[in-house]
């Protein structure tokens, strides 16, 4: 998902200096790309494309505080942290974990929407969608009921994959995504009977209580830390006897930590106490993996769970 937000400065002066710069990193002149970048943010001291590409570099320069300055000077020009700098800092060690900027998760789907399923399913041999059917399959067999569901939420559903994966098994799909770029695409499948730009936890809170059959979340939690908001809130949502499934990315450490893909890693430990508390049954956490990345296949789990 290599995406370069630029955001411009409004300054055509300065805006040259950080082309000629990303020019220069490109070439691997990041010394000289640092100095452009500097220079830019000189002329702009608000222009936070300039100070996030600086921190970069300086990162890559192994020059840490540096980075931070940069980080910092790019989160505060831009409330909405598009560049997502928050995450690096977090990377870098300063602050605590959180969540994720939604205005940074947005702009990168937001830019990925169009070339985002041939990314994931060629370049990536993406399957969460595939991955979470199975479960979904496993889990109603285990329960002897039927895999079949009137009413089923698609939380990130980005473009609409897991709805078509799972098109013969709901009546009524509905999607939340933080992305507008990434709904447009999922409203052109027709799946969905209702679509909602928003947060997901936000979106599930808007929910009635006991009024949904199932609930996916394919490679969607990746972007959210802690999720025992979303499992309480799925506990309400859910009718008795209702599903929730979605998979992870998982790391062998305690709780939840921002990996090097700036995506969250849940450890499984932390999922089965999470789900335990949100008051949910018949917790199952399998190892599966959504996507190959740099050749090997990134560590997950897919996780079911009922009410
Ligand atoms: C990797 S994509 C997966 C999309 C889809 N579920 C699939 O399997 O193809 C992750 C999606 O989650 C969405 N997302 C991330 N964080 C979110 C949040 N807090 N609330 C709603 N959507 C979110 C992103 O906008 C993106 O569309």
């Amino acid at each position: 998902m290599a995406i370069t937000l630029f955001l411009s400065s409004g300054n055509l002066i300065a805006d040259r200096r950080y082309d000629f710069g990303r020019d220069l990193q490109l070439r691997g002149d990041l010394n000289g790309a640092a100095d452009l970048m500097t220079q830019a943010a000189e002329l702009e001291p608000n222009f936070a494309s300039a100070w996030f590409s600086l921190g970069d570099l300086r990162e890559q320069l192994g020059e840490r505080d540096a980075a931070i300055i940069a980080y910092r000077r790019a989160r505060d020009a831009d409330p909405d942290d598009r560049h997502g700098a928050k995450l690096r800092l977090m990377r870098l060690g300063e602050g605590t974990l959180s969540e994720m900027p939604p205005g940074y998760v947005r702009a990168l789907f937001d830019q990925y929407a169009p070339k985002f399923e041939k990314t994931l399913l060629s370049d990536l041999d993406y399957c969460g969608p595939e991955i979470l059917l199975k479960a979904v399959l496993v889990a109603r067999h285990a329960a002897k009921r039927p895999a079949h569901f009137k009413r089923a939420l698609d939380l990130g559903c980005g473009t609409g994959l897991a709805a078509r994966q799972f098109a013969s098994l709901a009546d009524e799909f509905i999607g939340i995504d933080l992305s507008a770029g990434m709904i447009g695409r999922a409203r052109a499948t027709g799946l969905y009977a209702r679509l909602d730009v928003a947060d997901m936890l936000k979106g599930l809170r808007a929910e009635p209580a006991d009024s949904t059959d199932l609930i996916l979340a394919a490679d969607a939690v990746v972007y959210v830390g802690d999720l025992a908001p979303l499992m309480a809130e799925a506990a309400r949502v859910l009718k008795a006897h209702g599903l929730v499934a979605f998979t992870v990315e998982t790391h062998d450490g305690e709780g939840f930590i921002l990996g090097p893909s700036l995506r969250y890693a849940h450890s499984a430990e932390y999922l089965r106490k999470t789900i335990s508390a949100a008051k949910l049954k018949d917790c199952a956490i399998a190892p599966a993996s959504t996507r190959i990345e740099a050749g090997d296949p990134v560590p997950g789990l897919v996780v079911t769970a009922t009410k």
